[in-house]
């Protein structure tokens, strides 16, 4: 099949599409997804083969506005209610029970808990209020690669795989979102993002718990997905914490490093991607730099530089230390 570009004029075809069954790759603020209609099964499953994802790795459910997500989610609390008026649109995902037999097992993966997701992204809305159904959406990359920060990462993962591809420019944040989990007590974060733990919990002026440690192994069924391998480049990532450790590593044909500007002005690498200027630009820019690598296949070790501060910094670190699978420079 053809693998299409579609822009704001051509809307109606991506709903179209949807309708038929087919996938359209979706922009957000975070990362783009990989669109299907959410409450058809077989669409669904396609979500699973053009991605090569396990099948008992739940969906995230995006919806235009929270009228959408009350038809599919139960026992919308008003603490639910609060995080939706204060961060929707916007890229914070909340784990919810679902409506008994609203969606297809296909999505939830068998769970009773859904992950509703409204993006900021006006034409990923639009597109979900026109087909007025939600889609499902995966990050629109192959299973263990980074998350897909333009519309030609996207394509070439899937290009060939699905219908098409709505572009609308790169992504703003570059981390996927924030995962709450309120079904929990006390709830808790499943994946950090931009919206952080700390945020959400002086908000709501409650605890909020952070999962990372634990969903990182296979022993929390809660969240089937963070046991796979992630972010994971062909290359070893190895990640560098201090900032000085990068003169200590000898420049080679096959050794690449991704560090800020100043980094890269303060030593000499053949070959370098810029994080640009903080840990802002550098969410931004991550995935895009893992790719950039994956593609030279004789780069065989990628140093990354590692962040502590900054709110960014859990999100950027948990990305990282998945692609890295834990390996740091000492
Ligand atoms: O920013 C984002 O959230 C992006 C954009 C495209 O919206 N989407 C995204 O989806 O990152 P995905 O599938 O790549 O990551 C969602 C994670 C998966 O690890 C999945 O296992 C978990 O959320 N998840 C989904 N539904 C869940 C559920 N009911 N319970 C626990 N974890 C769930
Ligand atoms: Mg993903």
């Amino acid at each position: 099949m053809e693998t299409k570009f579609l822009s704001q004029a051509d809307l109606q075809e991506a709903v179209d599409l949807l309708n038929s069954g087919e996938l359209v790759a979706f922009p957000t603020e975070t990362v783009y997804g990989l669109g299907a209609d959410a409450t058809n099964e077989i669409a669904v499953k396609k979500v699973y083969q053009a991605k090569g994802r396990p099948s008992d790795n739940p969906l995230i459910v995006t919806v235009s506005d929270e009228a959408m997500m009350r038809e599919y989610a139960n026992q919308v609390t008003s603490d639910a209610k609060k995080l939706i008026d204060q961060y929707w649109p916007g890229p914070l995902t909340i784990l919810l029970p679902v409506k008994n037999n609203s969606l297809p097992s296909a999505v939830t993966g068998g769970l009773s808990t859904v992950a509703f997701r409204n993006p900021a992204d006006n034409l990923t809305r639009e597109l979900i209020a026109k087909l007025q159904k939600p889609i499902v959406g995966p990050s629109a990359n192959t299973s263990t690669k980074p998350s897909p920060t333009t519309a030609n990462h996207v394509k070439h993962d899937l290009d060939g795989k699905i219908a098409a591809i709505m572009d609308n420019g790169p992504t703003k944040v570059g981390l996927e979102s924030t995962i709450i989990d309120l079904t929990v007590d006390p709830y808790v974060v499943l994946r950090p993002g931009q919206i952080s733990a700390s945020e959400l919990a002086d908000f709501l002026g409650k605890e909020v718990q952070i999962n990372q440690g634990k969903i990182s192994t296979d022993t929390i069924p809660k969240a089937p997905g963070m046991k796979y391998r992630h972010y994971a480049p062909s290359a070893q990532v190895i990640i560098v914490d201090n900032e000085n450790d990068f003169t200590e590593i000898t420049d080679a044909d096959d050794i690449a490093v991704v560090a800020l500007d100043q980094v890269l002005q303060d030593n000499s690498f053949r070959n370098y991607f810029s994080l640009g200027t903080d840990i802002v630009s550098a969410s931004h820019n991550l995935f895009d730099a893992l790719r950039f690598f994956d593609n030279q296949k004789e780069i065989k070790t990628i140093y990354v530089q590692g962040f502590k501060n900054g709110d960014l910094a859990p999100a950027y670190m948990n990305r990282l230390e998945k692609s890295a699978a834990g390996k740091h420079f000492a």
